[in-house]
């Protein structure tokens, strides 16, 4: 399926579609199996999404991770109505679930700036994690991080992509497929 959705979109505006829903689908089994090789039958995992726009793809990878997890989320700041980064991220909600001696493997949409996972990583290693990964559905390789994700769902252009929990000013989370505006 890769054509637009008029349907679903509405008047919105939306070029073309990047990733189908099949390609995604594919790609995100393959990083569930990835990450449960990585993992002994001892450790005690918990993937942690960053919200909002990880929320569908954590939904489908946590179902593709063929071991015991658990699953909690992180709420930081958007872009609100712009395209750009701010580069000012704000952390909304503390995970109730304990990090210190777990393996966390933090779960983003995409990694654009970087800006967020610089001002989230220090945060999660103050809270000792036996370990921290990173996984991302998307990467746009602009960063210089640190610490870079270890699974990448894929190297993303350097465009507007929303769908699949992405968004642009919230429109868009909602499509099966991600697009660029
Ligand atoms: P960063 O801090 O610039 O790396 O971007 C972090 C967040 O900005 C991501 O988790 C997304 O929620 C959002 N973002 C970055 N690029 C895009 C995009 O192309 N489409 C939609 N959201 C984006
Ligand atoms: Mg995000």
């Amino acid at each position: 399926m890769n054509d637009i959705d008029r349907d679903r979109l509405g008047p919105q505006q939306l070029t073309r579609v990047v990733y189908s829903e099949d390609e995604i689908r594919r790609r995100v089994v393959q990083l569930g199996r990835d990450i449960g090789a990585a993992y002994g039958p001892g450790d005690n995992v918990l993937v942690l999404g960053m919200l909002k726009g990880s929320f569908i793809f954590v939904a489908d990878l946590v179902r593709a991770i063929p071991m015991p997890i658990q699953v909690d989320f992180l709420l930081t700041s958007s872009y609100g109505k712009k395209q750009v980064s701010s580069g000012e991220v704000r952390l909304w909600y503390n995970p109730t679930a304990s990090i210190e001696d777990r393996h966390v493997i933090l779960v983003e949409d995409i990694v654009d700036s970087g800006n967020t996972l610089k001002r989230v990583l220090p945060l999660l290693l103050d809270l000792k994690p036996a370990s921290l990964e990173l996984c991302t559905l998307l990467h746009k390789r602009l960063a210089r991080l640190e610490r870079d994700a270890r699974w990448v769902g894929f190297e993303a252009p350097e465009e507007f992509l929303v769908g699949y929990g992405l968004d642009f000013a919230e429109d868009f989370r909602h499509l099966p497929y991600i697009g660029s505006i």
